[in-house]
């Protein structure tokens, strides 16, 4: 089966404020975006990975990326949208017209450069095995609230029921085309296949999967894992 993984890349990276897109920003000498499409190879289950990139540095992306390709696939890169979702329909429909036999497609956000591929192939699996639409998900630590427009606790959801959801999302290919021609919205790609009340499941994240979105994120990340093999 053919495996491509859709990779947004193409934010400014605003909450980070490093004076470049989030996906070329270097931890221990290596940019975000690089990272997270080695990870995706070295699952061994992606053949082919799309890259929505900043519109101002496809070229420079296509350099860094394109070397990273196994021998059976490739890397490609485009200009990516205003909003994630553009950029994700943009590298989706890229791929179902030129990549023949694409069976399974992956969403993953540069931004979650340290993800296992351990987790990309749990995912590969789960869908290869007939899931529609699968997430990997950790548990929540912190109890959440819900709260009303003045900030006041409405109500307090189960813990014990509440995940975190990460990325890569995996989807039968031609369900998360149907979820994205449909006009719905929802903040990730999962949630628009929800919404096609398609049944999505969960395997297991890993905290490495953290998205690093602040300065915070951008120090942990440096601390955890500039020195490592990854
Ligand atoms: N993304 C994208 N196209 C956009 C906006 C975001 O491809 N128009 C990508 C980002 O590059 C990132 C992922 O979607 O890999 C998740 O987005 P986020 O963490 O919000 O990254 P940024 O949008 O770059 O950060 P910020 O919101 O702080 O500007
Ligand atoms: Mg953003």
């Amino acid at each position: 089966m053919g495996v491509v993984a859709l990779v947004p890349a193409a934010g400014r990276g605003e909450r980070l404020g490093y004076g470049m897109p989030k996906a070329l920003v270097p931890v221990g000498g290596v940019p975000l975006l690089v990272r997270a499409v080695r990870g995706l190879f070295e699952s061994g289950r992606v053949g082919h990975v799309v890259i929505a990139a900043p519109p101002a540095d496809v070229d420079a992306v296509h350099t860094v990326t394109a070397p990273l390709a196994p021998a059976f696939g490739a890397v490609r890169v485009l200009a990516g949208g205003a909003e994630r979702s553009d950029s994700v329909r943009i590298a989706l429909a890229h791929a179902l017209r030129e990549i023949p036999d694409t069976t399974v497609v992956l969403v993953h956000d540069a931004a979650r450069a340290f993800t296992p591929p351990h987790v990309v192939k749990a995912v590969v699996d789960a869908v290869e095995a007939g899931h529609e639409a699968v997430v990997p998900v950790l548990p929540v630590a912190d109890t959440v609230k819900e709260v009303d427009d003045a900030g006041v606790v409405t109500s307090t959801p189960d813990r014990a029921r509440l995940r975190v959801v990460q990325t890569p999302q995996g989807f039968a290919a031609g369900t998360l085309r149907r979820a994205h021609e449909s006009g719905l919205h929802a903040t990730d790609d999962a949630g628009l296949v929800e919404r096609l009340g398609v049944r999505v499941v969960t395997v297991p994240g890993h905290q490495d999967a953290m998205k690093i979105t602040t300065p915070f994120d951008l120090a942990v990340a440096e601390a955890l894992f500039v020195g490592e093999a990854r």
